[in-house]
């Protein structure tokens, strides 16, 4: 059991079948950083205990620091009979420092607060990389908002013509959203920084006199656990983070479907930028909206993270169980997802080329000026479930008469309600329509322009 963290007990040596399942180098490795910087800061605990002299701290500084810039060069490498980082880590110290010198870095730490500890340090520094890609691609509608202020599309329910709204508002409606998930990449970072796990051993706290809080604080946490025990064994931190990159991916998605339906020749909406659309091996004429669908399918693959996560931690007993090494792939590979998802996804809706004039065109369409007949009815007094029936009333006729509600005659209008007056017309634009929602969030220029500013305000703050 030469070079293995737990050999001393053991006549023999792990079976290759056991090694081969056990293994997590492959892709804990990526952890090195973190973990080296973890090690630094429980050396200069225990330097601060007395358990190390200023010579041997010195020495474990800078061995680890070379450690660290052979990582950086690429020239550090785990070996095949490494459990896992740690373990690779430490051998590779010994070889640096000395059996003598790096075999007192294990003292007061165990793998398990190590791992908990700078699983969080690594997803806490993804966590802000993600928030500045989310906040690029809020950028990005917004700049597209200002573009086409005053430029009225359909605004849809179910699908179908509902009432005219601001293209601006529509694409703000889908800014909000995602800061609402930089907000929540927030919260989350508060609460995984108030709570370092360094210094709570395999599951009940050291005896060795070492100071958590110093740990924390040079580890860039605001403070240590309370509770060794749910330090080591708890990952909600890793399934809040599961659920954020989700959700945010959701959120894509949902934009992405759009994008998808409005490339399309039907709806004719938007036309995709060349450097953000691809072609067909087979049809000449193609231009696919790739990024959106792509988009569209890593948001599944994103809650699959979140879903398998929670199976994995449900019903563990504490303290610390192998299970848990399984919470590092599916976060990883939700990090990596977004990563290079969110800038494409970014670019290409910062170079989407609206048809205005097609949204325009449509935008009256499918009757969706009927509930601005019936809120004129109430402003005329009448009582709001009685215009609802005259304003239907209209639309029944328009059918029969296959044309649209601004094309009623003043004759037409007084012989479907005696309180459908001529004045009526004025409501009958899209224009007018939009215009007249001046209430805090709707949709009249002018409050979507305060929204814009608003909106603007949220994300440099966020
Ligand atoms: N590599 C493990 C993990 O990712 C940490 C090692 C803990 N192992 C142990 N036998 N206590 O969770």
């Amino acid at each position: 059991n030469e070079g293995k963290l737990w050999g001393g007990r053991f006549a023999g040596g792990p079976a290759p079948e056991l090694e081969a399942l056990s293994r997590s180098t492959h892709f804990d490795w990526r952890l090195t950083p973190y973990d080296l910087a973890g090690s630094k800061a429980h050396a200069r605990a225990l330097h601060t205990a007395g358990l190390l002299t200023d010579a041997d701290h010195d020495e474990l500084q800078r061995g680890l620091d070379a450690l660290g810039e052979r990582f950086a060069a690429g020239t550090l490498h785990p070996d095949p009979s490494d459990e896992d980082v740690h373990g690779a880590l430490e051998r590779l110290l010994l070889d640096e420092v000395g059996t003598e010198i790096g075999g007192k870095l294990r003292a007061g730490r165990s793998r398990n607060d190590q791992i908990a500890t700078l699983f969080k340090v690594f997803l806490r520094e993804h966590a802000a990389v993600i928030a500045g890609h989310v906040l690029d691609l809020v950028d990005a509608l917004a700049a597209q908002a200002e573009t086409h202020h005053g430029a009225i599309m359909p605004g849809r329910t179910h699908l179908q013509h509902a009432q005219p709204v601001l293209l601006s508002h529509h694409l703000m409606a889908h800014a909000w959203a995602l800061l609402r998930d930089v907000d929540r990449l927030g919260d989350w970072d508060a609460r995984v920084a108030a709570e370092s796990p360094y210094g709570a051993g395999a599951l009940a706290g050291s005896s060795l006199g070492l100071d958590p809080e110093q740990v924390a604080a040079d580890l860039g946490f605001t403070g240590s656990v309370a509770n060794s025990i749910d330090g080591t064994a708890s990952r909600d931190f890793v399934a809040e983070f599961a659920f954020v990159t989700a959700m945010i991916g959701v959120d894509v998605s949902r934009i992405a479907e759009e994008v998808i339906l409005w490339a399309t020749k039907e709806f004719g909406f938007v036309a995709l930028d060349d450097a953000f659309s691809t072609g067909s091996s087979i049809m000449p004429q193609k231009k696919n909206p790739d990024i959106s669908e792509l988009a569209r399918g890593k948001s599944g693959r994103l809650i699959g993270n979140l879903s398998g996560l929670l199976a994995t931690l449900k019903a563990l007993p504490l303290a610390y169980n192998r299970d848990l090494q399984e919470d590092k792939e599916p976060v990883f590979d939700s990090v990596d997802t977004l990563e290079v998802l969110l800038p494409a996804f970014a670019g290409q809706v910062a170079t989407l080329r609206f048809d205005t004039d097609r949204m325009a065109e449509l935008a009256p369409q499918g009757f969706s000026l009927a509930t601005d007949i019936a809120e004129w009815l109430v402003r005329e007094g009448v009582p709001f479930r009685v215009a609802h029936e005259v304003a239907g009333a209209c639309v029944r006729r328009c059918e029969e008469l296959g044309i649209e509600l601004h094309e009623l005659t003043d004759e037409q209008f007084a012989a479907i309600d005696e309180n459908l007056k001529p004045a009526v017309r004025a409501v009958l634009t899209v224009e007018g329509s939009v215009s007249s929602r001046t209430g805090r969030g709707g949709t009249a220029p002018v409050r979507v322009a305060e929204q814009l500013t608003e909106l603007r305000a949220r994300a440099s703050a966020a």
